[in-house]
């Protein structure tokens, strides 16, 4: 057997790879689970230790679905595991997950990372497409220079987080009264209301701007425009499978512009399948 053939970053899924995915999940649940001990609703904390647990997932589906290499892979698992460190200390000193009024909350995971050696076991190469992932899991947009390998890794993690984000926002917005508006950053709810800018921004391609968010609808139609920020194939599938859109779109108003954006959206999702890539 060649040298390349026998290295256990090429197997993905190999039993060394699991047990260091499985010793940075340990780290993470000491970390997380007191908060759920911290006085008041422990709402906030349940659903980012459950949205970390599906986004491990869906990073595991869109790599291994997408054949990318075994660091890679591996990286992603990881840093599905700790992008969302930050948000248990955010939380807690904020009561709030908007970033814009409390702290960076993917620069806290990095920090909160290290400081509690969370990557103690994982190689040092590893480490970097970890923490860099991580880092840049919340940008806008992804710096256009960036290393393939952490470009790969930093690309799966967001379709993850986008595509988990989804369901929680559906589930979120299915209520008529949300218990927890810290889940959709405090919009203000009415049943028709939009902002036209936001729109004309989504239907240009552009993404979503939080800064920009008054109205639920608003939140709604920036999460649907996120279909462009998609990275891979396998991602699209998903958002496709699932019925995304389509559930997300049915709560909006039937408002002509909302609905040819839903058209153009749709066609550009079922396009973007047929195309393969
Ligand atoms: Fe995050």
């Amino acid at each position: 057997m060649s040298g390349a053939l026998s290295d256990p970053m090429n197997d993905p899924m190999s039993a060394s790879n699991e047990a260091l995915v499985q010793g940075v999940q340990e780290r993470f649940q000491a970390f997380a689970e007191p908060f759920l001990l911290e006085p008041g609703d422990s709402f906030a904390y349940c659903l980012k230790i459950e949205h970390t647990a599906k986004v491990r997932a869906l990073a595991e589906d869109i790599a291994t679905a997408s054949g990318v290499s075994g660091r890679v892979h591996l990286a992603a698992r990881i840093a599905a595991v700790l992008h969302d460190v930050g948000r248990f200390p955010q939380y807690k000193e904020f009561r709030t997950f908007r970033d814009a009024e409390s702290a960076n909350h993917a620069a806290l995971s990095v920090r909160h990372a290290l400081r509690e050696d969370m990557l103690a076991e994982v190689p040092a190469d590893i480490r970097r497409l970890v923490l860099g992932a991580v880092f840049l899991h919340n940008v806008r947009q992804l710096p256009a220079t960036l290393p393939p390998d952490l470009q790969s890794v930093a690309r799966i993690l967001r379709d993850s987080d986008k595509l988990d984000i989804y369901s929680v926002m559906i589930r979120h917005f299915a209520q008529a009264d949300p218990a927890h508006p810290e889940v959709a950053l405090h919009v203000k709810l009415h049943p028709t209301a939009y902002s036209p800018e936001v729109l004309t921004a989504l239907a240009r391609g552009e993404t979503g701007d939080y800064r920009h968010i008054v109205w639920v609808n608003d939140f709604k139609l920036m999460v649907a425009g996120w279909f462009y920020d998609l990275n891979f194939r396998r991602s699209c599938q998903l958002l496709s499978e699932r019925g995304y859109l389509t559930t997300l779109f049915d709560s909006l108003p039937a408002d002509p512009p909302l609905l040819s954006f839903r058209q153009k959206i749709l066609a550009d999702l079922a396009r973007r399948l047929t195309a393969g890539v």
